[in-house]
């Protein structure tokens, strides 16, 4: 069994951070999102991963994963380039494949039991397939799965009128080799893409049975701000967290605060966890960082309150208004505008940037 990651894509509903780099880099927790599929593989025993790349931020992906033995796996390059689909990714990968069986993962999602039960359900059978699922509350914004008594996929439906059941479709597939035909017979959608679905959908009329697997605990797919924010609030709450930074005397904190180990609480800042806080960093007296918050590396935050926001790191924060629901990309500075006249807000935003001041 081999995997690959998707880590190309657009990154639309995620600008202006994507404008810089690709989404699948965006710290949750202080660990790019990217690196959480790594370790769901190495977990499951799969050790041969071809990491797929777009067009943008080839060479930070290369920095940060290496040839893998940084995670104890080994990894190999395969450059899509434009974003043509799902499908089009896979079939970039059909000489790495060979003729074994791989995990398809999409690089931006976040799982919390990561796939080793997949795979063996995949395994138990002599399936074409086998798709991840997971119940949602509104199955008309989903791909749908339709499911037999025995958990064979019938049939898929992309955003139903009339959803056959509340099953969605996460981001993680396993293959057999099969899937590499079907990619080669596909035209592309009404959106100019090769759609998975449709792949699928051509394994079962070929008479590939297709497993479902029901993923217990949760899944995040970290394609919009506020997705990174729920990912950054549901890998705190469950980390168990490591304290290796300084917690100055007169330093107040409470609850799982994760400090790396050059990271400085100083006295008369409150911190309340779950918090992450990266290298380099310092909170000063006077801040207060209130839980569900993750701050990287090299930042100093001085008289600013802040809560359920990521900081993605390089930034200089000493604002006094309350900072909540923030996604900060690197290298943001917010001061203060207090002392200066004439009063008001003094902005440099970048295109497609979100405030709400
Ligand atoms: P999406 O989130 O569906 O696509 P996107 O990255 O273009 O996002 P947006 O809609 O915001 O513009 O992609 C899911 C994952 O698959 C993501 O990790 C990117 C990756 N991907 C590829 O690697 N190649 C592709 O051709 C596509 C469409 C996605």
């Amino acid at each position: 069994m081999k995997g690959i990651i998707l880590s190309g894509g657009t990154g639309s509903r995620l600008r202006p951070i994507t404008h810089t780099g690709p989404k699948q880099l965006v710290p949750v927790a202080n660990k790019p999102v990217l690196e959480y599929a790594v370790s769901d593989f190495k977990e499951a025993g799969i050790n041969e991963i071809g990491v797929i790349l777009g067009n943008k931020g080839r060479e930070e992906i290369q920095e940060l994963l290496g040839d893998g033995s940084k995670h104890g796996v080994d990894i190999t390059y395969i450059v899509q380039g434009n974003p043509l689909g799902l499908a089009h990714a896979a079939g970039c990968a059909r000489d790495f494949i060979g003729n074994d069986d791989f995990v398809m993962y999409l690089g931006d999602n976040i799982l919390k039991q990561g796939i080793a039960d997949l795979v063996d359900s995949f395994e138990a059978g002599g399936y074409g397939a086998g798709i991840a699922l997971q119940e949602v509350d509104n199955p008309k914004q989903f791909g749908i799965a339709d499911v037999d008594d025995k958990g064979n996929v019938q049939r898929l439906v992309e955003k139903p009128d009339n959803p056959p059941s509340n099953l969605a479709l996460i981001g993680i597939y396993v293959f057999s080799p099969a899937l590499f035909d079907a990619i080669e017979r596909l035209e592309p959608s009404w959106r100019g893409e090769l759609e998975i679905t449709d792949a699928i959908q051509y394994l079962l009329e070929d008479g590939y049975e297709i497993d479902s697997h029901i993923v217990g605990g949760w899944w995040k797919d970290t394609g919009k701000p506020e997705d990174i924010l729920e990912a950054n609030r549901l890998v705190l709450e469950d980390k168990t967290l490591k304290s290796r930074g300084t917690i100055e005397n007169g330093a107040e904190t409470s609850g799982k605060i994760d400090l790396a180990k050059s990271a400085i609480i100083e006295a008369g800042a409150v911190v309340r966890g779950p918090v992450s806080i990266g290298d380099g960093t310092t909170i000063r007296d006077g801040t207060y960082v209130g839980p569900y918050t993750s701050i990287g590396e090299n930042s100093t935050l001085d008289g600013v309150h802040i809560e359920n926001s990521v900081v993605i790191g390089d930034s200089e924060i000493t604002t006094s208004k309350k900072i909540v629901d923030g996604l900060l990309g690197r290298g943001a500075n917010i001061g203060s505008a207090d002392e200066y006249l004439p009063e008001g807000q003094r902005l440099v935003v970048g295109e497609n940037s979100q405030l709400k001041l």
